[in-house]
């Protein structure tokens, strides 16, 4: 019998039970077969696409029908993991019923299980608004990458008495109005640990530390696929980019010398 899909509420036990979490992002039929074959319990399908798969360098120009496209494609190939879904910037934050229906369209189209939105108390209304209609909702606390402009760059977060106290409303206020997770995104580990010990939901963090109830990598800095920037608090588990640029270079000169495809193609 294949393994249980993971779901929303299945996460909330698996903190009860002490049980890590494994996320990491993946953005189209590849990588999510790759991550089925590892068993990781999400699969986020995270607006970084801005970043590492279509070049830009914020997450702000990502748009809903980029986020879709992408979607599909890992909803396709899905079995176990829960798939979750980031909403772009502007995409939520205009309106109750912009989000409802942005949010809507990211399970109905894309066949995600699960949003993600970035913010705290602010937002916690929004998720009240999805939740009740069904729609499982994860936080995002922290460095909000959505808000680069407003922190001055990708900068730890939750360093004074003030932010923590944000950090720890935020939470809070996300986790009653019906969040299932809140990613935590480069804090203290110590301000990560107060906050996962404080909500019943799990915490998955990046760049926050060992006590979150769970982990998340972008896939392509974790693999060595992105060769622009990547965080110090990422973990390299693999140099792919360059075992690629090996095999290209070395297809390129069997092209050249004619050793490739040889003097007799095998169909
Ligand atoms: O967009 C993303 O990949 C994310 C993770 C870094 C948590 O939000």
């Amino acid at each position: 019998m294949s393994n249980p899909k993971v779901t929303a509420p299945g996460l909330i036990e698996m903190k009860a039970r002490g049980e890590k979490i494994t996320a990491l992002t993946a953005y189209d039929y590849p990588t999510i077969r790759l991550l089925e074959q590892a068993e990781i319990d999400i699969a986020l399908v995270g607006d970084s696409l801005g970043n590492v798969v279509l070049g830009y360098d914020t997450t702000l120009p990502v748009t809903m029908e980029e986020m879709l496209h992408h979607t599909k494609a890992v909803a396709y190939g899905a079995d176990r993991a829960l798939v979750v879904v980031d909403m772009p910037f502007l995409s939520y934050q205009i309106s109750g019923e912009q989000a409802l229906m942005n949010a809507g369209r990211f399970l109905k189209e894309g066949g995600a299980a699960a949003v993600k939105l970035e913010g705290g108390m602010e937002m916690a209304e929004t998720v009240r608004r999805l939740v009740d209609v069904g729609i499982p909702v994860m936080g995002h606390l922290g460095m909000t990458p959505q808000s680069v402009h407003a922190l001055g760059g990708y900068k730890l977060q939750g360093q004074t008495d003030e932010a923590v106290e944000r950090i720890m409303q935020g939470a809070e206020s996300l986790q009653n109005a019906g969040a299932f997770a809140i990613v935590l995104e480069m804090i203290p580990a110590h301000v990560a640990r107060q906050v996962t010990e404080s909500v019943d939901v799990p915490t998955i963090g990046i760049g926050a530390g060992p006590y979150c109830d769970g982990q998340v990598l972008v896939i392509h800095d974790m693999l060595g696929l992105y060769d622009k920037f990547t965080p110090k608090f990422v973990k390299q588990y693999a140099q792919l980019g360059n075992i690629a640029v090996d095999a290209i270079k070395q297809y390129a000169a069997e092209v050249k010398s004619g050793e490739f495809p040889g003097p007799e193609q095998s169909y």
